[in-house]
């Protein structure tokens, strides 16, 4: 019963890797279709491999992962692929990271990723009536300079994105070291969103809020320890974009009942529910609804509000925000 609600609410994904959504069985037949050798005997030897100890263990087999994306055409095939299965469980728009320093490393180049991921996003809004927005991430753990090309480098692809971002380790690599960076794509008209708060201190939470003035921040959750930052996010409403299951495969949490997002919800922060990484993490948006639902006993009216949260704070035009508010109200 609440199964069925849970697939028609219609659920705006915020915070996506779309490298992270790339399942073995694609990333089994592109490795065949582009002769890459992949350190897996079978698709169900690589789904075993998924087994974390933290962020950085997670972040050595995604950029493994992804080295079977070489052509527009894988690119475009990656994201359709999920698109299918996102608007089957009831997602009505995508806020896809893009990680073109990962590409660029392996020379694909930045044309063949946005010509890809462009055909992607207009194929789902007409055949899946799925909406999406593009975020240009910056690998923290490389050189800011790096960073800096990129922007440079993307700028014949601007109107693209909605965003920039900030991903990969976070662990002694701050928001300050970006701040020339994230200060540039403001100038050329871009918002901004960084993780922050994921392994990182709540110090680097604040970082981002000061030095690269994001709008959101993605994960957010260790603010919990920081009584005067939590009070901060929620007098600002700071939206966070949390992923749940994540945090739970990334042991960012023990177990997803000892998670800070009943209390951070309960000290009046605008949160949202996201998957990351779906296939690493062990489901869509569905899934970490549905496993949120289970753990904290969640009402259908809190899934509602956390839905609407994500609505309200999508890179989206008014129409379609208005047209998904309505779908909201008459679910
Ligand atoms: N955290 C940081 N960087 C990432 C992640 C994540 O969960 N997924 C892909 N890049
Ligand atoms: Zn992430």
């Amino acid at each position: 019963m609440n199964d069925d609600f849970l697939t028609r609410l219609p659920k705006a994904e915020l915070h996506l890797h779309i490298e992270g959504t790339l399942e073995p069985e694609l990333m089994f037949a592109l490795a065949e279709r582009n002769g890459v050798s992949l350190p897996y005997a079978s698709i169900e030897a690589a789904r075993k491999a998924y087994d974390f100890s933290d962020l950085q263990s997670f972040l050595d087999l995604y950029y493994q992962g992804m080295s079977v994306l070489v052509s527009a055409q894988d690119f475009e095939d990656l994201a359709m692929d999920y698109f299918r299965r996102a608007a089957a469980e009831g997602v009505v728009h995508v806020e896809l990271h893009v990680d073109p320093q990962a590409h660029r490393a392996r020379g694909v180049t930045l044309d063949q990723v946005m010509t890809g991921l462009t055909a992607a996003c207009a194929r789902a809004r007409t055949e899946l009536d799925l909406s999406s927005a593009m975020i240009l991430a910056f690998l923290r753990d490389q050189p800011a300079e790096d960073a800096m090309q990129l922007l440079e480098d993307a700028q014949p692809y601007l109107q693209h994105f909605s965003a920039v971002g900030l991903d990969s380790a976070e662990q002694g690599n701050p928001p300050s070291k970006f701040r020339e960076v994230f200060a540039r794509a403001r100038e050329l008209g871009l918002e901004r969103v960084a993780h922050a708060g994921e392994e990182g201190p709540p110090s680097y939470i604040r970082e981002a809020l000061d030095e690269l003035q994001v709008c959101r921040i993605d994960h957010g959750v260790r603010a919990i320890e920081d009584i005067e930052l939590v009070e901060r996010l929620a007098d600002e409403g700071t939206v966070l974009t949390v992923c749940p299951l994540s945090n739970v495969r990334l042991k960012v949490v023990e177990q997803l009942e000892h998670h800070s997002l009943p209390a951070l919800i309960d000290a009046g922060l605008v949160v949202t529910i996201n998957s990351d990484d779906p296939a690493y993490f062990g489901g869509g948006m569905r899934e970490n609804f549905a496993a949120c639902q289970k753990a904290f006993g969640w009402s259908d009216e809190t899934l509602t509000w956390l839905a609407s949260n994500a609505i309200e704070a999508a890179f989206m035009d008014d129409a379609r925000r208005e047209e998904l508010r309505q779908r909201l109200l008459n679910l």
